[in-house]
């Protein structure tokens, strides 16, 4: 069965003092939640990972200890092994801290800072060669959707960045689909929009590795997803979960998405 993920992007925000009030306090809603969910009857709370800037990844692991069900990640990598490039970070020292995630082509990468196809393609094979569970990010522009290239953009992001690898290494990589016209604009994707686009994703995979992989891959929704509109998003049968920016600075938000994906199975 597909793994269910509710991911918090934390962006460029936070001082180290604000990050380290948040997370202590999803860390005690989380513990609290775990064991008032563990004595009744359900077994089915969703992995959260946070994404925070590099600098706190090591004070983040160390908060949260394997048993608060809480994985940390990192909001990039670079795309070389190692080596002279001043400022950069490398996938191998992600892992190397304790790390266990890496979103890998979100849109903010792509167009602010010039990152292509074939570069997010490196990314991905050197997460996954360090250990890494790749969060790949796919999505169409506003224009591209009124013009009815989406499904195809999609189709094109997805099979330059994730869809040539082996079976064995795409089982390891997450989705997230984040059409770039609801990222931080307060606009979601309808249920319905999401769901076909998820769908679409899904077959894509079938298509080329067949029904067992498609149905093990989880596909996450991102977009101006919050506490009001998560519940509905993620009652579709492809959507998994959530990657979550602005909400995900909030802990009373952030926290209610997480029991929206738990209470949806
Ligand atoms: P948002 O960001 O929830 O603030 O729209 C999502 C993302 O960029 O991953």
């Amino acid at each position: 069965m597909r793994k269910k993920i509710v991911a918090g992007n934390w962006k460029m925000n936070l001082s180290l003092e604000e990050a380290k009030t948040l997370a202590g306090e999803l860390k005690v809603k989380m513990d609290q939640y775990k064991d008032t969910i563990l004595e009744g009857s359900g077994n089915n709370i969703p992995e959260v990972v946070i994404f925070p800037p590099y600098l706190y990844l090591t004070g983040m692991i160390d908060l949260f200890v394997h048993d608060d069900g809480v994985s940390v990640g990192a909001q990039n990598c670079h795309h070389e092994e190692s080596g002279a490039f001043t400022g950069e970070v490398a996938a191998s020292m992600i892992h190397s801290v304790g790390a266990s995630y890496v979103i890998i082509g979100h849109s903010e990468r792509r167009s602010q800072f010039g990152e292509g196809d074939k570069l997010l393609a490196e990314k991905v094979k050197l997460a996954l060669k360090n250990g890494l569970t790749p969060v790949f990010c796919c999505g169409e522009q506003l224009p591209e959707r009124e013009a009815g290239k989406h499904f195809q953009v999609v189709a094109d992001q997805l099979l330059h960045g994730v869809l040539w690898m082996e079976k064995d290494q795409l089982e390891r990589v997450v989705i997230a689909y984040e059409p770039v016209w609801a990222i931080g604009t307060g606009k979601t994707a309808s249920p319905d929009q999401a769901q076909e686009m998820h769908a679409h994703i899904r077959k894509l995979i079938r298509d080329s590795y067949g029904e067992q992989i498609a149905e093990n891959i989880s596909i996450l929704y991102g977009g101006s997803c919050n506490a009001k509109n998560a519940g509905e998003l993620f009652s579709n049968p492809d959507v998994d979960g959530g990657l979550i920016g602005g909400a995900s600075l909030k802990v009373e938000d952030f926290f209610t998405i997480i029991k929206r994906r738990q209470e949806n199975g």
